[in-house]
């Protein structure tokens, strides 16, 4: 999953205890929105298992971080994370320390093997073992040796479980889980393992639950939503089953892969309002030689063609990627075709990244050959220049008119509601008698830094 916004989302937040008896769990939650996802099912099954969620650290009896692997500096960060929630042990010797996701996943037992401290380390596929992992460590004595869960299983789906929502308009719903593509520098197959959808009729039963919680704009996730396959079903059958949801305002969905989209895809986005004119689409990088060792299947001619097609069919729609810069032999040529492909398509948004290699990764045998200093300075070209693009083409939505689904109030200012665009642009507009989750019609009238300032029609 694309952890294009690198969210720490602190899930404790907001939390809502179920009982008032049971040991507390804190969660801290990094990466992609499927890690979110998850986070959100791990602490159904925990709260269904008699746990409390704790707001803080300190008030926890057991401290569980879901962490990214999907490049060096996420993983670093994890295990710093954990080095910090150690402290915990010091006031409660018989505290629980836990890591899960992918870092659990692709560190395994090196983890328990350099940090004694940790009681627990739990992969993607292994959650519904949590409760009685976490049972068997409570009743173990302090110092015994961690507990290691990390088989990757081809069918599991968490299909049963209805993560636990904590309120809000918005919320994401995993259509897919694991994934097949094996792009050469991407950890993700190996930390999530292989690619499986759920079955539609439930995906449709938890947006369902979802609306009668409030839920009116629902993300669908997946490492590649355009292999979604179900009983001969595709993407675009759920993608369109999902809007026909009574209640539900806007579907969206993340993340497609160029060689997969289909155009009746685009089809479908195109024929049904409800459904956002957002496309992420990573181009990795512009140069055809680079996507191959890549093993990224399409070539930029292909990619761009696509582009055109996404354009065509939905003029409004708002375009974000991710880049990868300073991949094993990356030439200054290569690069200057990504800078190119940049320029031409003009994205709303790019989310860039240095390369990294990953352990397990056909990459990892390429020599890393690209200087760091040379990482560091195309990376800040291609902000500058992805800067530029955004700012303009944020500028050109000023006078339109659109219309935004009230969100939350503004984090600074009690008086104003904060909403989105159809194609995802915050937007802060004065309260009038509105509610969260209404429809507002606006018009665009002023950009200030990312967020427009909006008045109704
Ligand atoms: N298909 C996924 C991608 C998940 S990873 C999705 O749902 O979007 C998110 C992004 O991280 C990738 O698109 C890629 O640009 C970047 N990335 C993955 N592995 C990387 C690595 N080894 N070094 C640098 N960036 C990487
Ligand atoms: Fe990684 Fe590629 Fe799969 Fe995305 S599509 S998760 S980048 S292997
Ligand atoms: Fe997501 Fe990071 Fe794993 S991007 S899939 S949490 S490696």
């Amino acid at each position: 999953m694309s952890d294009f916004v690198p969210i720490q989302s602190d899930l404790n937040e907001k939390p809502d205890a179920r009982g008032d008896s049971g040991p507390s769990v804190y969660i801290r939650t990094y990466g992609c929105q499927m890690n979110v996802s998850d986070s959100q099912t791990i602490e159904s099954l925990l709260a269904d298992a008699g746990y409390r969620f704790a707001d803080s650290l300190d008030e926890a009896d057991v401290a569980l971080i879901n962490t990214c692997a999907v490049r060096e500096h996420a993983e670093t960060r994890a295990l710093g994370q954990l080095a910090d929630l150690s402290r915990l042990k010091k006031t409660k010797p018989h505290a629980v320390i836990g890591i899960l996701g992918c870092v659990a996943q692709a560190r395994k037992r090196e983890i328990l093997d350099a940090m004694p401290f940790v009681d627990l380390v739990v992969g993607p596929d292994a959650y519904r073992k949590l409760p009685a992992l976490l049972e068997e460590r409570m009743i173990s004595p302090p110092g015994s040796p961690g507990l290691l869960e990390t088989v990757l299983l081809r069918e599991e789906l968490y299909d049963d479980i209805v993560p636990r929502h904590r309120g809000g308009v918005t919320a994401f719903v995993t259509v897919m889980r694991g994934c097949d593509k094996f792009c050469s520098f991407c950890i993700v197959p190996r930390t999530r393992g292989r690619e499986r959808s759920r079955p539609l009729p439930s995906i449709l039963r938890e947006v369902e639950a979802l609306v009668s919680q409030g839920v009116r704009d629902v993300m669908l996730l997946g490492q590649n939503v355009d292999s979604y396959r179900w009983e001969g079903r595709t993407f675009a059958d759920c993608l369109s089953e999902v809007a026909g949801i009574d209640g539900l305002a806007r579907v969206r969905y993340m993340t497609s892969h160029p060689s997969d989209i289909s155009e009746r895809l685009l089809d479908v986005m195109a024929g049904n309002p409800k459904i956002c004119p957002y496309l992420h689409l990573p181009i990795q990088a512009g140069s055809d030689r680079v996507l191959e060792l890549m093993n990224r299947p399409y070539t930029r001619a292909q990619y761009l063609k696509l582009v055109e097609a996404a354009r065509v069919r939905l003029p409004q729609i708002a375009l974000s990627t991710d880049i990868i810069v300073g991949f094993p032999s990356e030439t200054e040529e290569d690069f200057r075709q990504t800078l190119d492909v940049v320029r031409e398509v003009e994205y709303d948004t790019a989310f860039t990244f240095k390369y990294s290699v990953r352990p397990g990764t056909k990459a990892e045998r390429l020599e890393d050959d690209v200087p760091e200093a040379a990482k560091v300075e195309r990376l800040e070209r291609l902000i500058a220049i992805q800067q530029e693009i955004s700012r303009r083409r944020n500028l050109a939505q000023v006078g339109r008119q659109t219309e935004i689904l009230i969100e939350h109030e503004a984090p600074k200012d009690a008086g104003m509601w904060t909403g989105r665009t159809p194609d995802y642009r915050p937007a802060v507009i004065s309260k009038n008698g509105e509610r969260i989750g209404d429809l507002l019609p606006v018009r665009l009238t002023e950009l200030v830094g990312f967020t427009f300032r909006a008045e109704r029609l």
